[in-house]
């Protein structure tokens, strides 16, 4: 079977509200696979909030545990790994993630994006300015880095169950 084959973590990268943690635990129990969302993990980690680290720490000392959760992770048992929007930008955690895991890039168009982020107020980076110049700004930039995932999955508005099903044929 397939989740046989599976010796690796798969690991999902993409923008905030591409549905990462959404699909990352479908496609988990799909597989029977343990799931993980590195974000909750900084969380559970420093006794805080991901969002409560990333404000009172700032990005770098947030991308500075990002990359000691995710080093820790991926040494694990195989499972599926949900992470932060801004991991894969770092280049320690994405030569980690590229040697040792199968990075799977949900691409989700940026309307979908904010109309997904606009749900819950839990997003430092989306806080001031105009929520989709801000997601259209990162998406432009971020865009070339996580081209560099093995596997890119295109997130739109079809349901989330369709998008575990393409990411289990590019598996394949
Ligand atoms: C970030 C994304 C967030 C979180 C932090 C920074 C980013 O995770 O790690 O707020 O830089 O894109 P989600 O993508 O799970 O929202």
């Amino acid at each position: 079977s397939l989740t046989r084959r599976i010796d690796r973590p798969i690991v999902l990268v993409g923008l905030m509200g591409a549905g990462k943690s959404t699909v990352g635990r479908r496609l988990a129990k799909r597989l029977g696979l343990p799931f993980v969302d590195s974000d909750h993990e900084i969380a559970r980690a420093a006794g805080l909030s991901a969002a409560e680290v990333f404000e009172k720490f700032g990005e770098k000392e947030f991308r500075d545990g990002e990359r000691r959760v995710v080093a820790r992770l991926v040494d694990e048992e195989p499972r599926v790994i949900a992470t932060g929007g801004g991991a894969f930008l770092d280049e320690g955690t994405r030569k980690l993630l590229d040697e040792k895991t199968v990075t799977v890039w949900l691409d989700a168009p940026v309307e979908v994006l904010a109309e997904r982020t606009g749900r819950r107020d839990t997003r430092p980076l989306l806080r001031e300015g105009d929520r989709e110049k801000v997601l259209a700004e990162l998406d432009a930039k971020r865009r070339p880095v996580y081209e560099q995932a093995h596997l890119r999955i295109v997130s739109n508005e079809q349901a989330h169950g369709v998008v575990v099903e393409s990411i289990i044929s590019a598996l394949e």
